[in-house]
């Protein structure tokens, strides 16, 4: 019970501290740079230090169901087993990617695989920075590079240089906290936690709130939870009723406001089946349930920034530098403190 409590009020806490990395500016007067004046980028780290909950999957979805929104999604593959670079059926070691990124030897511009590369079958608006089984030797190849730079940053200045392109960048992390998952932690605005029905899940999503707790301390204080997807659902089992629960618990916050997304997405096999075709669900089963969960996913996202920017006008959409930001409102209308 303490224990349930303390987690709940930790969820609570990195919510609530929302103020000041909520909404930022870009003014853009870069040639050749089609976004408008004021624009927000929403960059969203896909997490839980466990693997096999379903990080790939949601990120790579949802990015196509926002895709088909029309918000330019840049979908970034941290991860050394490069789940959603071989989702869309890429060959990892045909690109450059995240490890020349990381290591500063390529600009994240110029690795960007988007739907001018005629051998890779991207859905609309959805473009992607791949990785490969290199990314395992990132941390040598740091050192010998330069034994004294602090490695959790490496993401910083390649995202900065990239963000105002998109609307969201989704970074797929990996199920352990190597040096890609940490930059990843330490660069996001938000934190989108996965968690699927199994013995070990809210271990999982423990561990993951005080994952962000650090990352939070030491470097990005900005850091914030956006929610938390539920998938890989059997509403006939057991574990998945008992998840819901602890996630309805410790993840409601202020007024009844819950941080569960209450899109759920159902375990299929139409989702390893589309990944055997290196496709997304859009273009494989458009008409499919869990199809449409991820749309609704993506429309529940889109609503939750509006509700967060403390408006009722069309995502995504930001406010003047230096404005409402240190008193954003709180998604059930009330007033979020900063801190
Ligand atoms: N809703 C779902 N229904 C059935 N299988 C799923 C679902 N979501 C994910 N999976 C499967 O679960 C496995 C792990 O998913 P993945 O997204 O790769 O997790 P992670 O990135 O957290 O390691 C994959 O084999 C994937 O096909
Ligand atoms: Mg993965």
């Amino acid at each position: 019970m303490t224990q349930r409590r303390s987690y709940g009020i930790l969820a609570l806490s990195l919510y609530r501290n929302i103020a000041a990395s909520r909404f930022r500016v870009f003014r853009e007067s870069s040639k050749g740079n089609h976004v408008s004046a004021h624009h927000t980028t929403r960059v969203i780290a896909i997490g839980n230090q466990k693997g096999g909950v379903g990080k790939t999957t949601n990120t790579v979805q949802l990015a196509a169901a926002l895709g088909q929104l029309g918000r330019r999604c840049l979908i970034w593959d941290l991860d050394m087993n490069y789940g959603a670079t071989r989702h869309f059926g890429i060959p990892p070691e045909a690109f450059l990617g995240s490890f020349e990124v990381l290591m500063g030897d390529e600009d994240a511009a110029n690795v960007i695989i988007d739907e001018n590369e005629a051998d890779v079958q991207l859905p609309p608006n959805v473009h992607i920075i791949p990785s490969s089984r290199k990314l395992e030797k990132i941390d040598q190849a740091l050192s010998e590079k330069n034994k004294f730079a602090p490695r959790q940053f490496v993401l910083k200045k390649p995202l900065e240089q990239i963000r105002s392109r998109y609307d969201y960048i989704l970074l797929d992390t990996a199920p352990n906290a190597t040096t890609p998952t940490i930059a990843a932690y330490a660069s996001a605005d938000w934190f989108l936690l996965s968690a699927m029905p199994d013995p070990f899940a809210v271990g999982g999503l423990n561990d993951a709130l005080l994952d962000i707790e650090s990352a939070r301390q030491y470097g990005n204080p900005n850091l914030a939870i956006l929610g938390v997807v539920l998938s890989g659902v059997d509403r006939r089992t057991r574990l998945a009723t008992m998840l819901t629960e602890y996630v309805e618990k410790t993840f409601t916050i202020e007024n009844g406001f819950s941080l569960k997304f209450e899109t759920e997405i159902s375990r299929s096999t139409v989702i390893p089946d589309a990944q055997k075709e290196g496709k997304t669900l859009f273009q494989t089963e458009p008409a499919h349930k869990v199809t449409e969960q991820y749309r609704q996913l993506a429309l529940e996202v889109e609503e939750r920034f509006v509700k967060l920017a403390g408006g009722s006008g069309s995502a995504p959409t930001a406010p003047e530098a230096g404005g409402s930001l240190v008193n954003a409102a709180a998604p059930d209308g009330s007033t979020a403190e900063a801190g």
